[in-house]
């Protein structure tokens, strides 16, 4: 595969970032792009510099050019997206959270299978040079035992009913879509979930419009995590070690973590903070970070993987039945 194909599957917010990342990637192209709107796909081609246009997704799909097909659609139509792309014998990225709940997206990676196709939900989170060269120091040790995590993210969310980010029809929920990042943040840096509870404010409709999380992880090492679609956050991540703290200013979009060291102390409870450290990604930041996930999943699609070890279908299967535990602890349920 010399340049890898892409079609982009709707044409909403987030396809348009996605698009203009993909033409920052090195052996990425814009092959065809498929909404249920052709006036909206040919815009978003003309835009984006598409070869093709197709008014339906099944059109999209037939296409001889598209290796893989990015989705974008509202959560609750992933699984059915992602059947329609693995029958045509087309390679599946697909938005987060990649369903609605466990079962679902077991049954998306049991399509891909069946149909020997590469899977990846598009966390990109966990393919951002940062987010990975702070998980790999971490790891190793050299910043201390993480012994306490905080991350929170939030945005008003000014939209009518029927938009996704309202609508229980779509998957509406402010932890499926914006707390699956601290979420996934806590697994990235602490390891496994040994325990999580929560608690939510929920919409007369029944989906959560804020929830605050706390968690356990390996070695007693403790998160506490927030998502809003009625606030605005800091965005910020804090990871306290036993050696000293890790600061991200944007956890969601870093540009840098930072660790300041903490003196030993002198038994004094004052404790005076040494220099800090910047902690850069080993790689450029492509774009706004989708465009390290597209080079990663042209890396897999060019060496022959059918899941990347940076998204593995296990990651993508512990949050989503985090994600289930939670929804049950506060409430939501979409059947
Ligand atoms: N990775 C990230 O940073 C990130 C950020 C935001 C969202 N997301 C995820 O991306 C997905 C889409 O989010 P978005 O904010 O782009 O949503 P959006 O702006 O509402 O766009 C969703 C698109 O899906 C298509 N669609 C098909 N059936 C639909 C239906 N019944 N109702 C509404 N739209 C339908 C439409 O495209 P056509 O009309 O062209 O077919 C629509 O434009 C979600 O799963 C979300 O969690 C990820």
């Amino acid at each position: 595969m010399e340049s890898i194909g892409w079609g982009i599957l709707a044409t909403g917010k987030i396809a348009h970032e996605f698009a203009r990342d993909l033409a920052l990637v090195p052996g990425a192209r814009l092959a065809a792009v498929g909404s249920r709107r052709p006036e909206s796909a040919r815009a978003f081609a003309d835009q984006h510099g598409a070869a093709a246009a197709y008014g339906s997704y099944a059109e999209l799909v037939a296409d001889p050019t598209v290796d893989v097909v990015y989705i974008a659609t509202p959560h609750a139509l992933h699984l059915d997206n992602a059947r329609l792309c693995f029958e045509a014998g087309k390679h599946v990225l697909c938005e987060k959270p990649l369903a609605l709940d466990t079962a679902a997206a077991a049954e998306m990676g049991r399509l891909a299978g069946e149909h020997d196709r590469f899977l990846m939900e598009a966390m990109w989170m966990a393919c951002h040079p940062v987010i990975r060269e702070l998980r790999e120091r971490l790891g190793s040790g050299e910043l201390g035992a993480p012994r306490q995590l905080h991350a929170e993210l939030g945005s008003r969310v000014d939209a009518g009913p029927d938009d996704r980010m309202f609508d229980p029809a779509l998957g509406a929920s402010a932890l499926l879509d914006i707390g699956i990042y601290p979420l996934t943040f806590a697994q990235l840096m602490l390891g496994p979930v040994e325990r999580l509870t929560a608690t939510a404010d929920l919409s007369d409709r029944g989906i959560d419009l804020d929830i605050a999380i706390a968690g356990r992880y390996p070695g007693g090492a403790l998160a506490t995590m927030t998502a809003s679609i009625t606030s605005y956050s800091s965005r910020r991540a804090e990871i306290g070690t036993s050696t000293g703290r890790i600061d991200l200013d944007d956890f969601h979009h870093p540009a840098k973590a930072v660790f300041t060291p903490y003196a030993e102390g002198e038994g004094s409870w004052v404790v005076e903070p040494g220099e800090p450290v910047e902690i850069l990604g080993a790689e450029p930041i492509i774009g706004q970070g989708y465009g390290n996930e597209i080079a990663e999943v042209g890396r897999c699609l060019r060496e022959g993987l059918r899941e990347s070890p940076l998204v593995p279908h296990e990651q993508t299967l512990a949050l989503m039945r985090q994600m289930d535990e939670l929804r049950a602890q506060v409430g939501v349920s979409f059947s």
